[in-house]
C-alpha cells in the first residue's frame, strides 16, 4: 500500500476513485460543497431526491462523473454534520476503505470532511488515515481449507486536499500510519494464530526474524528453560512447570541511539494459552485465553515500528513466555515458589498467573538501567469490568510517565484510564507464609494485580498497561485488535523526537 498527499481541489485530484463526505440532512460541507459545484449541482439534486441519506456507515458507488478529473465517486455517509467529530471522520474514514475494498478500484483519493485542526493537525490526520486504511484492510491469517476469497486491488491512497503548507507533516504522518499498520497486522496475526502454532518457542523464532531483517539495529538473544533457571526466575518456572511446552525468556534490543543513552523497557506477558492451570478456568470461551500473549505480541511489534522507522532512541523488549496448564507436575494453590528478585511468593491462585512471569522479567529489566520501564498484560478480568472493552487500565509510580502515555492515547485514540495504585493495595497481598500472596480477592482485582508487580520494580520509573478488555474482540468478530500499538508507537516517537 502506497500513501501520498495532494494539495489539488478534489475535484480536479485524478484516481480510479475520489472519495467525499456528505451529511445527513442534505448537509454538505466545504470539500462536498466544491466537488458539487464542479458537478454542476448534480450532486446535490442526487440528495434532494433522497437517493444518499449521509447516515454514518452509508456509502453510494457514482460511475457518472462529468466535470471530475477522478473516474468514480464513492459517498460516505459522516452523520449529523452538528456532531461531526474526529471519532465520526475515524468512521468515515473506516466505511470508504471498506466499501473501495469490495471493489476492483486501486488508487482512491480520500476528500472526507477533515475536523479542525486542533482536533486533528496534519501529522495526526495523515498517521490516523493510514493506520486505518491498514486495519480496515487487514485480514486475518486463518487456515480455512477454502480458497480464499480475492485481495482487495486497493494499492494507493492519496490523502487530501491538504494545503501546500502542511503538505511534508502529512506526509510524515503516513509514513508513521503505514509503519505503524505493518507492525499492526504483525502483532495481530499472532495473537490470532492458535496456541498449538503460536508457542513459545513459536514467538522465539518471530523475534529472532526481526533480527535477520533488521540486522543493523536489532540484537535478539532467546533463553532456554536451562538459561531461565540459571537466571533463578522461580516465578516463571512454577508457571510453565505443567505445561510440555518449553518456555522461553526473549530479549530483543533496538539501538537506534547512542550507546550511552538509557534504554526503554518494554515487558510484554507472553502466556500463550491460558488454562488458569490448576485453577482451571470455567469451560465458555477458553479459547480466547490463546490471546494472553498478546502483551508480548505488542512488544515484537513495537520493535518491529521502531526499527522500521529507525527510531532515534534504545528500546529493549522482554518476552517471558510459556503455557499455563494443569497436570500432575503443575503449580498447584498454595505452593511457594522464589522469584528472581528473591521474594518469596506463594501462589493462592494458579490463574494469576501473568504477574509470576512478569515479576521476573522486570526484575530481569533493572540491568539495563531504564530510562523507564513499561509492561503490557491481558492481566486480570476485574480491568475488563472496571473498563470494559474502551479504555486499557494505566497503573503507575511515575505521574510523568503516566501522563505521556495517557496522552499518547489520546492523540491516538487509542485510550488508557489511569487506575490509582496507592499502599493499601499491596497491603492486600499479605500471605501468613511467604512474602506475599500473588491474589489479594476479587475487589480492586486489576490494583491488586499492579500492586503485585510494583513489589519488583526496584526503584524505576514504571506504568504497567492491563489489555485484557482491549487486545481483542469476542462474538463474531472475534480477533486480536492490534491495540495499544498505536499508543505505545506514539509513545516511542515522541521520546525519539520524531512526532510533532
Ligand atoms: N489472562 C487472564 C486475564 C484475562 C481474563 C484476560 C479475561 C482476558 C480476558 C489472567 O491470567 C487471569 O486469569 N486473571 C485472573 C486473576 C484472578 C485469579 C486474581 C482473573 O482475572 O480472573
Ligand atoms: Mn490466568
Ligand atoms: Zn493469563
Amino acid at each position: 500500500m502506497r500513501f501520498q498527499a495532494f494539495s489539488r481541489k478534489a475535484a480536479e485530484q485524478r484516481s480510479d476513485c475520489l472519495v467525499i463526505g456528505t451529511f445527513e440532512r442534505s448537509e454538505l460541507g466545504d470539500e462536498a460543497a466544491g466537488v458539487d459545484r464542479a458537478l454542476r449541482g448534480r450532486l446535490r439534486a442526487l440528495l434532494a431526491r433522497g437517493d444518499f441519506s449521509g447516515r454514518a456507515g452509508e456509502t453510494l458507488l457514482l460511475t457518472e462523473t462529468r466535470g471530475l478529473a477522478s473516474t468514480r465517486l464513492l459517498l460516505v455517509g459522516l452523520g449529523t454534520k452538528g456532531q461531526f467529530s474526529r471519532r465520526a471522520w475515524r468512521r468515515g474514514v473506516q466505511t470508504a476503505i471498506a466499501a473501495l475494498a469490495r471493489t476492483r478500484i486501486a488508487t482512491a483519493a480520500i476528500a472526507l470532511e477533515r475536523p479542525g485542526l486542533r482536533e486533528l493537525d496534519d501529522y495526526y490526520f495523515g498517521r490516523a488515515l493510514a493506520e486505518i486504511t491498514g486495519g480496515t484492510l487487514y485480514r486475518i491469517n486463518d487456515l480455512k481449507s477454502t480458497r480464499k476469497p480475492r485481495p482487495p486491488a486497493l494499492a494507493r491512497v492519496l490523502a487530501g486536499p491538504v494545503a501546500r503548507s502542511g503538505l511534508p507533516e502529512v506526509r510524515r504522518g503516513l509514513a508513521a500510519g503505514a509503519a505503524l499498520a505493518q507492525s499492526a497486522s504483525l502483532l495481530r496475526d499472532l495473537g490470532n494464530l492458535p496456541a498449538n502454532v503460536c508457542t513459545p518457542r513459536y514467538l522465539a523464532a518471530r523475534a529472532r526474524a526481526l533480527q535477520a531483517v533488521y540486522r543493523r539495529s536489532v540484537r535478539v538473544r532467546v533463553l532456554d528453560e536451562a538459561a531461565i533457571r540459571r537466571q533463578k526466575m522461580g516465578c516463571l518456572l512454577a508457571v510453565t512447570r505443567g505445561s510440555a511446552e518449553p518456555p522461553r525468556f526473549i530479549i530483543l534490543e533496538y539501538r537506534g541511539s547512542r550507546r550511552s543513552r538509557a534504554p526503554l523497557v518494554l515487558v510484554g506477558k507472553g502466556v500463550t494459552f491460558d488454562s488458569g492451570g490448576i485453577s482451571l478456568k470455567d469451560p465458555p470461551a477458553m479459547d480466547e485465553m490463546k490471546f494472553d500473549m498478546c502483551g508480548a505480541a505488542t512488544v515484537l511489534a513495537a520493535i518491529d515500528f521502531a526499527a522500521r522507522s529507525a527510531l532515534k532512541l534504545n528500546v529493549v523488549g522482554l518476552i517471558p513466555t510459556c503455557e499455563n496448564l494443569p497436570d500432575g507436575r503443575a503449580v498447584k494453590p498454595g505452593d511457594i515458589v522464589t522469584s528472581a528478585a528473591g521474594l518469596t511468593v506463594e501462589v493462592l491462585n494458579t490463574d494469576a498467573e501473568g504477574r509470576l512471569i512478569l515479576c521476573d522479567a522486570l526484575h530481569f529489566a533493572r540491568r539495563f538501567q531504564p530510562e523507564a520501564v513499561v509492561d503490557f498484560a491481558t492481566l486480570t478480568g476485574a480491568c475488563i469490568v472496571a473498563l470494559g472493552n474502551h479504555h486499557s487500565g494505566l497503573m503507575s509510580n511515575d505521574d510523568a510517565l503516566a501522563q505521556e502515555l495517557l496522552e499518547a492515547g489520546t492523540r491516538t485514540d487509542d485510550r488508557a484510564w489511569r487506575l490509582p495504585l496507592t499502599e493499601e493495595y499491596g497491603e492486600q497481598l499479605r500471605s501468613n507464609f511467604a512474602d506475599l500472596a500473588n491474589v489479594a480477592g476479587r475487589d480492586g482485582g486489576a490494583i491488586t494485580a499492579a500492586a503485585f508487580l510494583a513489589r519488583f520494580t526496584g526503584g524505576l520509573k514504571w506504568a504497567h498497561m492491563d489489555i485484557a478488555g482491549t487486545a481483542s474482540v469476542s462474538g463474531q468478530a472475534k480477533s486480536a485488535t492490534g491495540r495499544p500499538l498505536s499508543l505505545v508507537t506514539d509513545f516511542l516517537s515522541r521520546r525519539a523526537g520524531a512526532a510533532t
